[in-house]
């Protein structure tokens, strides 16, 4: 190239994501709104939970959208994840409950009015009573119900909705309720597991057939929890194989169910499983606390390659997002580390072609993490639960910096691989920039 023609220009600074990309973060209606006293998991914390770990008044988020969503906005997301909880809606068979639905639509409203894009989801886990009572999921009767709900309260809603997430995580939820037994409905069996599987993927696909038709400017999807996989010694064929058998259980079984009905893949990441030979013939999952110095208060190890790694086994040609990726920790400083190093696999994915177009931090606000109560710090913002006052997190600005640049500027990725600690300096800068943003608003 001849020496005075001008260098093309490139932006050294930033990881730039493509534009129009979504950030925002999710919550579920159960563990932030409070008093969801028609629901199975309340009437199972009443039975099973001591009273610390019961939701109780959650992050009475039900009273306090507004002051929520406002932080929302001062933040500078342009999308949020909520979901909607369908005890509240239709307490007992068939009757509607308009006033719970009229404070469902000012909740969407009110975001719309903030100019947010809205993904809703319609099942983030919990039934209602009388559901359970009839067997929930293991009983085909409950696909038609939820069928008649989403037909029902969609036609209300739709105008301040944007993307439809039909179900939270089916695996999870048989896992939890029908495995460990921690959750609702700790039934045992494996019809039972076989039952649930099917007619949620029944109700997935019914759902998505009346939404995609009706809105066919809606996305339709679910959320799914996607593990990364590893076999502990590269070398092992019976790790291997736990490797595949798990990853086609875990990720892919849903997606083989309901082949053909998703309009994009949400996904869900919080874990990498290593599966280690000891004794006996059946590898069993390494320990994450004992393998790994980099774990989150509930254990869970930080691998943010793994992201890298789901992200590119998932990639086809429908738009991913990342529905929830979010870490447990009181100190905050790791959740800088966090967001920075698992988005910047967020960049490496889509800079190799993976077509990645939103993503989620779980969670906005610290809220109630099932059966684990409260104590799970995830959020953004902190809550103090004897007051109830919303107070951000610098990660949260860390987050703003990475929304407003529309990618991880350069002054950020100092922080990868080096210290956890986010500077002093840094933080002010951050909160000078959103005080600035906020007098605008
Ligand atoms: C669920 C959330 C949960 C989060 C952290 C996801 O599996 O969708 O409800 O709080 O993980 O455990």
């Amino acid at each position: 190239m001849p020496h005075n023609e001008p260098k093309e220009k490139h932006d050294h600074q930033t990881l730039k994501f493509p534009d129009g990309f979504l950030w925002g973060a999710s919550t579920s209606a159960y563990q932030v709104e409070g008093n969801n006293i028609n629901s199975d998991w309340w009437e199972w914390e009443q039975k099973n939970q001591p009273p610390h770990l019961r939701s109780s008044t959650a992050c009475d988020q039900y009273n306090r959208y507004e002051q929520d969503f406002d932080l929302i906005k001062q933040l500078n997301h342009n999308s949020h994840r909520l979901s909607i909880e369908w005890s509240r809606i239709e307490p007992k068979e068939g009757e509607f409950d308009t006033h719970e639905l009229e404070h469902y639509k000012s909740v969407l409203k009110a975001l719309k009015n903030r100019n947010i894009k809205v993904m809703l989801t319609l099942w983030h886990f919990t039934l209602p009573i009388w559901v359970a009572d009839i067997g929930g999921w293991e009983n085909g009767k409950t696909v038609k119900l939820f069928e008649r709900f989403v037909k029902r309260i969609v036609p209300q809603i739709a105008e301040y909705v944007d993307f439809f997430i039909t179900l939270n995580e089916p695996e999870v939820y048989i896992y939890q309720g029908y495995i460990t037994r921690e959750w609702p409905p700790a039934k045992k069996g494996f019809w039972a597991k076989v039952k649930v599987n099917l007619n949620l993927a029944a109700a997935h696909k019914k759902v998505y057939k009346f939404l995609h038709s009706n809105y066919p400017d809606k996305p339709v999807g679910i959320a799914n929890n996607i593990q990364s996989f590893e076999p502990y010694h590269k070398h092992s064929i019976l790790e291997q194989l736990a490797v595949i058998f798990s990853d086609i259980g875990a990720n892919h079984i849903f997606y083989i169910l309901t082949r053909n009905t998703h309009d994009f893949l949400g996904i869900n990441y919080y874990f990498h499983t290593r599966f280690k030979k000891t004794e006996g013939l059946i590898p069993q999952v390494a320990d994450a606390s004992k393998e790994s110095q980099d774990i989150s208060d509930l254990g869970w190890e930080i691998y943010p390659e793994g992201l890298f790694d789901v992200l590119a086994d998932l990639s086809d040609h429908i738009p991913i997002y990342i529905t929830e990726c979010g870490i447990a920790s009181t100190n905050d400083d790791r959740r800088n580390r966090f967001l920075i190093t698992y988005l910047h696999e967020v960049y490496r994915s889509i800079q190799s072609g993976v077509n990645v177009r939103g993503f989620f931090y779980w969670s906005l606000i610290d809220n109630f993490e099932w059966h684990r109560g409260f104590d799970p710090r995830f959020g953004l913002i902190e809550i103090d639960y004897k007051t109830m006052e919303r107070h951000i997190r610098p990660s949260a600005l860390v987050y703003t910096d990475i929304i407003q640049h529309n990618g991880i500027p350069h002054s950020l990725l100092r922080f990868i691989g080096h210290t956890v600690q986010a500077s002093e300096v840094l933080e002010k800068r951050l909160k000078e920039e959103l005080k600035r943003e906020s007098h605008k608003l």
